[in-house]
């Protein structure tokens, strides 16, 4: 069932850059991000179309086979200074309470952030502050504290979390 994701993520889920790595991310979350996505309540580009073509059980079965693959972190260039400035807004914006402090937490509902790919956080974050954007309401916290940061935040944030492992 998970054979068609790796175009996108990669060899089990450890993905080279065009989709986020998905490959070590808890069940819990994983199944949530694949029913969010066929019910269209978290918004994306492509994956309700991928996730509207399975069950379920199907979706417990594949969120199961990612889960248990190690996390790879994503290959890319870090911006130092920018992550240097991530770092320090990621305790006063107050995600270091949810996210861990760098950026991987115990809490299953909580995805890890460390060594996730950059653009693809930036993008993420963008949608969480977009009003216009469904997001579930797990992801409901942040839209406020989002909506306050420029774009050159977003990136530093999401610099600081790739540059985490
Ligand atoms: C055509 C490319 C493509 C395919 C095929 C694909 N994905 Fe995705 N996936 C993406 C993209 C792009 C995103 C970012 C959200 C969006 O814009 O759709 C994403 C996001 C995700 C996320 C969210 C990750 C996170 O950190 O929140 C999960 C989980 C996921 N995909 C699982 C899967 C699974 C499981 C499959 C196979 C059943 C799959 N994807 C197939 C491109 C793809
Ligand atoms: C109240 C707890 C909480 C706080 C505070 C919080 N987050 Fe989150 N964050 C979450 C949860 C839960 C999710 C998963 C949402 C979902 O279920 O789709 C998430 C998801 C994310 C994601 C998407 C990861 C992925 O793989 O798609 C990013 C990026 C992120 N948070 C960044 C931040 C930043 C930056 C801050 C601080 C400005 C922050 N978060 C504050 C709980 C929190």
């Amino acid at each position: 069932l998970s054979a068609p994701c790796a175009g996108c993520h990669g060899t089990a889920g450890a993905s080279a850059g065009q989709a986020p790595v998905i490959g070590g991310l808890s069940k819990t979350y994983l199944k949530a991000s694949m029913v969010n996505y066929k019910n269209d309540s978290r918004y994306s580009t492509v994956m309700s179309r991928v996730a509207k073509g399975y069950s379920d059980e199907q979706i417990d079965a594949i969120a199961d086979y990612f889960a248990q693959q190690p996390w790879v972190n994503g290959e890319q260039e870090i911006d130092a200074a920018l992550a240097a400035k991530g770092k320090g807004l990621h305790s006063s914006k107050g995600c270091v309470g949810c996210h861990g402090a760098n950026g991987i937490s115990a809490t299953p509902t909580v995805p890890r952030l460390a060594g996730q790919y950059a653009d693809y956080l930036v993008y993420q974050m963008r949608d969480y502050a977009n009003a216009d954007l469904a997001i579930p309401a797990s992801a409901m916290p942040m839209r406020g504290i989002l909506q306050g940061l420029s774009d050159q935040e977003l990136e530093a944030l999401a610099h600081f979390y790739a540059s985490q492992q």
